[in-house]
């Protein structure tokens, strides 16, 4: 393991354009290449080596996360995270829910203050995790969404998704939550970003405001009764007018069985599904 360690030390030092902007992607991956090794070095001086590189590479990103969220106070985040988005274009068609060096980066650029504990949830709500930000990124480039559009997450979590809508869109980002820890979160993390154009409700999903929304979306946050509740409510909803569901992970087989909406016939449930409702 030290000599893999001494490897990847040697070429990361070799690499003096490592610290440039444009290599935010591989110092991500190098740093989750140190994190894997450095338990194992076995030896003091090679680790003490081990984290000064690291610190190197975390200063260099910490520049680069301050200069994206700079261009978001700027009004021009869809452009300072277009390029990142581009470079993750093919990883975008990717299956699968594992997170990668793009959840780095934003976690990086959105300030999260670390919610405090959360409670727990009742039966059939879904605990807190975050859908991949290659995933997002996806379902924001295929949605097109305009400054007429109004994305709802239902059970948004610390807001991920409003939070990227508002950065990367005209479209208004909404979240709604029970978590009331991860709603401050949300708030604060918007505030900090100066969006204008994304808030988050605290409360049960099944008593948002389904009239505001042109566009749904759930990355499972309930199942059972409490589904139904909302696929319900929903549908009341769409008899008076047309808009999109959205959905990622195991409660896209619920919404793709809903005979109000129309979708893929066979939707993946590790990649996005966007459904719209009859009109
Ligand atoms: C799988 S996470 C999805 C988070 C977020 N939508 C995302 O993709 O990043 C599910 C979230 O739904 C929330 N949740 C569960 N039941 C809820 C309910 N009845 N009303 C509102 N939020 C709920 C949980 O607290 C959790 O934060």
């Amino acid at each position: 393991m030290s000599d893999a360690l001494r490897t990847v030390l040697a070429a990361l030092e070799s690499d003096r354009v490592l610290d440039g902007p444009q290599r935010l992607r591989e110092r991500i991956e190098a740093l989750d290449r140190l994190d894997a090794l450095m338990p194992r070095a076995g030896d003091d001086a090679l680790l003490q080596h081990a984290h000064t590189v690291r610190q190197r590479l975390e200063a260099a990103n910490a520049l680069e996360f301050e200069a994206i969220r700079a261009a978001i106070w700027r009004g021009e985040g869809r452009y300072a995270l277009g390029c990142w988005r581009q470079a993750a274009g093919d990883d975008a068609q990717c299956r699968g829910d594992a997170y990668d060096w793009l959840d780095e980066l934003v976690g990086g650029v959105l300030p999260f203050a670390e919610p405090d504990e959360a409670s727990p949830l009742a039966p059939e709500m879904v605990f807190y995790q975050p859908t991949p930000a290659r995933h997002v990124f996806d379902l924001l480039d295929r949605l097109a969404l305009t400054g007429d559009d109004v994305l709802v997450d239902l059970g948004s979590g610390l807001g991920h998704v409003p939070l990227l809508t508002a950065i990367c869109t005209e479209a208004c980002g909404l979240g709604v939550e029970i978590e009331p820890a991860y709603v401050a979160s949300a708030r604060a993390c918007a505030q900090a970003l100066r969006l204008a154009n994304a808030h988050f409700a605290l409360g049960d999903a099944r008593e948002a405001n389904f009239a505001i929304g042109s566009v749904f979306y759930l990355y499972t946050p309930f199942t059972g009764t409490i589904m139904r509740g909302v696929l319900d409510a929903l549908r009341r909803e769409a008899v008076r007018r047309v808009f999109r569901v959205c959905s990622f992970g195991p409660c896209t087989a619920v919404l793709a069985a809903e005979p109000w909406l129309v979708g893929d016939a066979a939707p993946a449930a590790d990649r996005i599904a966007i459904f719209r409702t009859r009109a």
